[in-house]
């Protein structure tokens, strides 16, 4: 069986089995035991919740250990990461189901994350609450080395639109609550992005305006090079992904990457 070694994108010893849809580690590297996620678990967030596909969708690590993770654990980051299938469920392509984060004590402004891609193309879709008013919706291609973070309080949710498993890491801050209940009750996203590449609107949200397709932000404030893995900027600045785990002291930041993105 051939593995796909991700090592120099990832920043550290990880290899792809594309098959299983599993991730290899190197020596002395540990994470969580994964979690495979089932087209059953995700029914209802789907289009058509009896469509047919792929039985496992993706699996996830969570907890990556380095040996070196000190630095990320004493700033509350966690990293994991995610591989995809490819392929449809029903006229949707293989998708994450989507969630909200949890806002950090006494604030009002949630936890971020910041997706890292590894292997293979994807779209993220982005949008800006969970409810059925929705303001903005955004759609981000994505491929190896691209870095997103997620505005705080946003939707997300990731498309595998290739035909190889999409992977991707993820530095996520170790106290967030991953929260599904309110865009379950909305039946998933105001959209559904069809295996086509066309979008389908879902008829439980209200209000919903014309998504955006726009470009992965590029900002050395963010450390956000494609060049450089976050592990690797991690290991140059440990505070530079702060406002994961900090966002409310990181207002100017989300000023920047929303304008970038046309407010
Ligand atoms: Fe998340």
């Amino acid at each position: 069986m051939s593995l796909i070694d991700l090592s120099q994108v990832a920043g550290f010893e990880v290899a792809l089995d594309p098959h299983g849809l599993e991730l290899r580690f190197g020596e002395g590297i540990t994470s969580d035991p994964p979690e495979v996620r089932r087209r059953a678990d995700i029914r209802q967030m789907l289009l058509d919740p009896q469509a047919e596909g792929p039985d496992h969708l993706y699996t996830i690590y969570m907890h990556i250990r380095l040996g070196r993770a000190a630095a990320l654990e004493e700033r509350g980051l966690g990293l994991g990461a995610v591989v995809y299938a490819a392929g449809t469920v029903g006229r949707e392509r293989v998708r994450s189901q989507g969630h909200v984060h949890s806002c950090p004590p006494g604030t009002e402004l949630a936890y971020s994350e910041v997706y890292e891609f590894w292997h293979g193309s994807g779209l993220m879709y982005l949008q800006d609450v969970a409810s059925p008013e929705v303001s903005r919706v955004l759609l981000v291609p994505v491929g190896p080395g691209d870095k997103v973070p997620i505005p705080p309080g946003w939707v997300h949710v990731v498309v595998n639109t290739g035909e190889e498993p999409l992977v991707l890491g993820a530095v996520y801050a170790l106290e967030t609550r991953l929260l599904y209940e309110p865009l379950r009750e909305l039946g998933g996203t105001a959209y559904y992005v069809l295996a086509d590449g066309g979008l389908e609107r879902n008829p439980r949200y209200r209000r919903v305006p014309e998504p955006r397709r726009v470009s992965v932000p590029r900002g050395r404030q963010a450390c956000l090079e494609p060049d450089l893995p976050m592990v690797r900027a991690l290991m140059e600045d440990p505070s530079c992904y702060d406002y994961v785990s900090r966002p409310q002291e990181h207002r100017a930041l989300w000023d920047w990457l929303l304008g970038e993105w046309g407010g």
